[in-house]
């Protein structure tokens, strides 16, 4: 990254399934946009929890579950090292992920999780968010510890529904002096475009994918590869400069 010695670098990072890639969790595009046999936009919305709970449910349960078997893989583990950093040298850092894996968390790193979490459950009727990786059973329904009632759902952000942390990820990007992409396809709003608000707002912006992403702009620095390998590189970069 161009030198800033002696100013006051801000990094902000944006990961989506392409840094869990190297841990195991299947993309969403590379895989034809197909889950388990499902359309990610068919399940994946508040019509299909209102049409199908059981099979939405099913879905979520047997990704929560999946989640179980996998680690955080070397670029999760860079980032979470680099905000430790960060830290120690007073320079900013926001790490923002799409992804609703716990794997930057497992990792060590703090972040605002746009689309919330595999991790935790809503109660629909009360609004009680519980952490539970425990209640996995793909065939019956969490009731609420708090009202009783059987209203628990996986509390992500479903196609149609708000982001979150979206006053967090304004700020940050105001701040920014860098921004770094890692593993999305740019095509999901808003999102992607943060990348381009970054660079609007003047951040010199790096981009690593396994191919260049939707919203990739020649402004940009490409970096393809595989994240695991591509982000230590990227980390040792920053910290040495
Ligand atoms: P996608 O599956 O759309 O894109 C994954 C990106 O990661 C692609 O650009 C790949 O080239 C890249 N990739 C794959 N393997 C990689 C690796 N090992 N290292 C680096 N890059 C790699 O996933 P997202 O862009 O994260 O939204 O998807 C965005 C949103 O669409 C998700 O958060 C989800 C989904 O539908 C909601 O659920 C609301």
């Amino acid at each position: 990254m161009r030198s800033t010695r002696g100013a006051q670098r801000s990094l902000v990072v944006l990961t989506g399934a392409g840094v869990s890639a190297d841990s195991g969790v299947p993309t969403f595009r590379d895989a034809g946009g197909l889950w388990e046999g499902h359309r990610v936009e068919e399940v994946a919305t508040p019509e299909a929890w209102a049409r199908d709970p059981r099979t939405v449910w099913r879905f979520y349960q047997l990704r929560r579950a999946a989640l179980q078997e996998v680690e955080p893989n070397a670029a999760h583990l860079a980032l979470a090292r680099l905000e430790r950093e960060c830290a120690a040298r007073g320079e900013g850092f926001t790490l923002i992920s799409q992804n609703v894996d716990d794997l930057h968390e497992r990792a060590g790193s703090t972040v605002l999780s746009m689309h919330g979490s595999l991790s935790h459950l809503a109660c629909e009727l009360c609004g009680n968010v519980i952490l539970d990786t425990q209640s996995l059973d793909p065939d019956r329904f969490v009731p609420c510890g708090a009202c009783g009632q059987e209203a628990l759902r996986p509390d992500v952000v479903w196609f149609g529904e708000l982001p979150r942390c979206l006053d967090e990820i304004d700020a940050a990007l105001h701040g920014a002096t860098h921004f770094l992409s890692i593993g999305t396809s740019g095509l999901v709003y808003p999102a992607a475009g943060l990348l381009s608000a970054a660079r609007s707002l003047g951040a010199e912006t790096w981009v690593n994918s396994l191919d260049p992403p939707e919203n990739l702009h020649p402004r940009d620095r490409f970096h393809p590869g595989r994240a695991a390998d591509v982000v230590p590189a990227l980390v040792e970069r920053w910290l040495a400069d």
